[in-house]
């Protein structure tokens, strides 16, 4: 095994204050976005959309590599240029997800188990030989009324650690995506609790299993409150003169407030309880959070602690990168321009959060 080279694909890919973008959607989640805004759910929408992604000028001034889906990776430009080739020339590794996907845990209700490791080893030789330079492994991790189980921890940890050792035997650096989930009323403090538990389980597995970890990216989640959380509108006491007063907050004005510093806080506590040092990068799902949000606690995290950590903190967003520039498209010709101007955009500014120079005033002028 060529460690030399896994670890520095993995240090490539968190470099420069770049980060990843996700657009390894399989052809289901695909077709379910664009059936929302509604665009045609073919492979030839599939494959424009695609188009619009890897060729928007300046992309590889803030990504350093793209993840690319089964049907994508083996797709065209128009004029018959290989995706994987465009990518390459502007600057861009090319990765892969190779999980086949999240089906139901036998015995464990409302928890699921992702497959894939039947014949990963041939076709991580085929996707090494088609360009690609690592790999990416969801697991999900759902939140609830007695979940997760114990089962469903170590069960997904065991695969992620399987599947990360195939990969770095193929020469292709593993991302590592433990994800525990947003839907639900869990509080901050439980995701907390749930994330440190799933981290600890992985990195424990990833050890036995033999992973080196200089040549691995771990993409977790970042610790949020469920998205029904009742403590949504928080009470926060303000001083007013002498005077003190209880205010609720609403849901707005609690993110953008103090919601931010908060889950920087929580989530890099976690991260140092639960992810070795020798781990060179660590790229945030965006996992349902808008686009604004998830750059402002990412530019939180690293504005307060990033010269103290062991690892860069970077991104690995697919829809807070994509939404704004999906919802511009609409499968129009006329709005590829404008759709990758946001894309751009979205990109810069969460390079702009690597920095920690993120600030409100990006999103009103459309700067990064
Ligand atoms: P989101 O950023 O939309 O959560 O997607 C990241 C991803 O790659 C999911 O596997």
């Amino acid at each position: 095994m060529n460690t030399q080279r896994l670890r520095d694909t993995a240090r490539t890919l968190v470099a420069d204050d770049k980060g990843l973008l996700a657009m390894d959607e399989s052809n289901p989640t695909c077709n379910k976005r664009f059936a929302k805004l509604g665009i045609p759910q073919t492979v030839e929408a599939r494959r424009a959309y695609r188009e619009l992604i890897v060729t928007t000028p300046g992309l590889g001034e803030c990504i350093s590599g793209v993840i690319l889906y089964d049907e994508t990776i083996r797709q065209q430009k128009k004029d018959g240029t290989p995706f994987v080739k465009a990518i390459t020339d502007a600057g861009i590794i090319p990765g892969i997800k190779v999980d086949t996907g999240a089906k139901d845990m036998a015995g464990h209700p409302g928890e699921k188990i992702t497959e894939g490791l039947d014949g990963l080893r041939e076709r991580l030789k085929e996707y090494s030989q088609m360009g690609a330079r690592f790999a990416k492994w969801r697991a999900v991790i759902a939140v609830g009324d007695g979940i997760p189980s114990r089962g469903c921890i170590e069960a997904n940890a065991h695969a992620l650690a399987r599947y990360g050792t195939l990969c770095q035997e193929a020469g292709l650096v593993p991302i590592v995506e433990p994800e525990v989930l947003m839907d639900g009323g869990h509080t901050l403090e439980r995701c907390g609790e749930v994330t440190e538990a799933v981290l600890r389980t992985a990195f424990h597995q990833l050890n036995s299993q033999r992973v080196v970890l200089e040549g691995m990216i771990l993409k977790p989640n970042m610790v949020l409150p469920g998205l029904t959380c009742p403590l949504q509108g928080k009470v926060k006491e303000v001083a007013v003169g002498e005077q003190q007063y209880q205010v609720r907050l609403t849901d707005r004005q609690q993110d953008e407030l103090e919601d931010v510093d908060e889950v920087a806080d929580v989530t890099v506590r976690c991260l140092l309880r639960g992810v070795p040092a020798a781990v060179p990068g660590i790229a945030f799902l965006s996992g349902g959070q808008s686009p604004e949000l998830a750059s402002a606690r990412l530019n939180a995290m690293n504005l307060r602690f990033k010269s103290r950590l062991p690892w860069a903190l970077a991104f690995s967003f697919a829809r807070a990168i994509q939404q704004p520039a999906l919802e511009i498209w609409l499968g129009k010709e006329a709005h590829v321009l404008a759709a990758q101007q946001a894309l751009v955009h979205r990109a810069r500014c969460n390079r702009a959060a690597r920095r920690g120079e993120y600030n409100a005033a990006m999103e009103r002028t459309g700067t990064g």
